[in-house]
């Protein structure tokens, strides 16, 4: 018989102060100081495993070992995820819903949102032309809102643009936030949920009419495994789902706008590479730059692994961001370089990981993965192609403890023409 191990831990009472001072690299800097993907700690008043790399990306993704439900703290539930969606679920459920999901993103729905995406984008640059200077950041969220809504089928007036967009930002920008952010957070989460409702209702009643594979339709008629509509708040929880996830795009979109400055042998190279090079450089955007720090699980039932023991409920903690900078897993993972990816295949299912890992289906890997790499490619076509800026003097540096990270000055630019 193996002999049981005892994990290497992190003493004291509680750690997540020092979580929110080190941010992203508060598990890849303990990883690295334990030599060892593995470490036991205290977050939020309880015992929690901390873990990154290749096989334990392999091991959260497996269902038979963790659970969602229990595992997203109350204040991230209250604002980014809200209460009971596809995020919270396990087994059947889970599945049943994850395929709802899974059908909005067929090539044609797709293809449809590059399309929509496209034309925003042009109009969008047709009235920074006339504003001298615009804020990129600012300008993408309302952008990307439109195109959100427009794909998901939902009404939005011009008028409108600006209050939606700025709800459905404040719930990507306020998670770890603890204060006055938190509660921008939370009434951005009360106000798009009342909205998304109501417009749930509309569509049951036959009193808004929306096209069939829209997902506002697709989710308003919805029924779950055990063949019930959804509640109008779950329903709506789920249509946010959509919404809030594209608007945050544009934190990829301006760090998609800095590689292009910070390294600008790019923009030749994208000019010329085609659609292999502007995939394997979109690829690279979001292996380098930071998102989500890390997911969430809890240990569904007793198990050991490299004989450390996992026990039943325990709080476990997948490094996303150390794993897409594991120096185990990429060659000088700190150095921008897209062709990295000419040699692997680019959907690494447990090494590039920006956005989760594992199986779509069976597991909570990120469903919008395609949707957020065409976003960017339409953006890299737009920027690097189609139109020309200037960069004024600016702070661009990002920081890796704020989470959501986004560079500070949200990239300015201006005297934007056409090419
Ligand atoms: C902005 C870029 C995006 C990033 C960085 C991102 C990242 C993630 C991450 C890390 C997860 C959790 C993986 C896990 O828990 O194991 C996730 C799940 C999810 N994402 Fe995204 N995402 C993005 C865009 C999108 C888009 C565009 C959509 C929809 C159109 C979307 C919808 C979802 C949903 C519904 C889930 C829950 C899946 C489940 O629990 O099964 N995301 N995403």
């Amino acid at each position: 018989m193996s002999e049981i191990n005892q994990m290497p831990r992190e003493e004291g009472l509680d750690h997540s102060a020092t979580l929110m001072r080190e941010g992203y690299m508060y598990i890849p800097n303990r990883r690295k100081s334990f030599q060892s993907d593995v470490f036991e700690t205290r977050l939020l008043g309880q015992k929690a495993i901390c873990m990154g790399g290749k096989q334990a990306a392999e091991l959260f993704y497996d269902r038979d070992k963790f659970k969602r439900s229990g595992a997203a703290p109350k204040r991230v539930r209250q604002t980014l995820f809200g209460e009971k969606g596809v995020q919270t679920l396990d087994g059947k459920a889970h599945f049943h819903r994850k395929e709802m999901f899974m059908s909005l993103m067929s090539e044609e729905g797709i293809q449809r949102f590059v399309e929509m995406n496209r034309d925003n984008w042009q109009n969008a640059v047709d009235s920074w032309i006339d504003k001298g200077e615009v804020v990129l950041y600012e300008e993408v969220k309302k952008l990307l809102c439109k195109s959100a809504c427009r794909w998901a089928g939902v009404p939005l007036s011009d008028e409108e643009v600006d209050k939606r967009t700025d709800e459905l930002s404040s719930l990507f920008e306020s998670p770890a936030a603890i204060g006055p952010e938190h509660w921008v957070g939370r009434h951005g989460r009360n106000q798009t949920e009342k909205w998304i409702g109501e417009l749930i209702k509309q569509v049951r009643e036959g009193k808004l009419l929306t096209e069939e594979q829209m997902a506002l339709h697709v989710i308003s008629q919805h029924k779950d495994h055990e063949g019930q509509l959804l509640d109008t708040e779950v329903a709506a929880v789920e249509v946010v789902n959509i919404l809030r996830p594209i608007v945050a795009i544009a934190i990829y979109i301006n760090f998609t706008a800095l590689a292009l400055h910070q390294f600008p042998e790019q923009k030749e190279k994208l000019a010329s590479g085609g659609n292999e090079y502007l995939q394997m450089f979109v690829q690279e955007v979001r292996r380098f730059y930071p998102f989500f720090p890390f997911a969430a699980a809890r240990v569904k039932k007793d198990f050991t692994w490299k004989n450390y023991t996992f026990e039943k409920e325990t709080l476990t903690l997948l490094d996303l961001y150390g794993t897409n900078h594991d120096p185990d897993l990429w060659d000088n993972p700190d150095v921008f370089n897209p062709e990295r990816f000419k040699e692997k295949s680019d959907f690494l299912k447990y090494s590039l990981i920006p956005q989760g890992g594992g199986g779509y289906y069976d597991g909570h890997r990120c469903p919008g993965e395609w949707i957020t790499i065409e976003a960017m490619k339409v953006c890299t076509d737009f920027l690097n192609n189609r139109i020309v800026y200037n960069i004024p003097d600016q702070d661009l540096s990002y920081s890796l403890v704020k989470m959501p990270s986004i560079p500070k000055s949200k990239f300015k630019i201006k005297h934007i023409s056409w090419k």
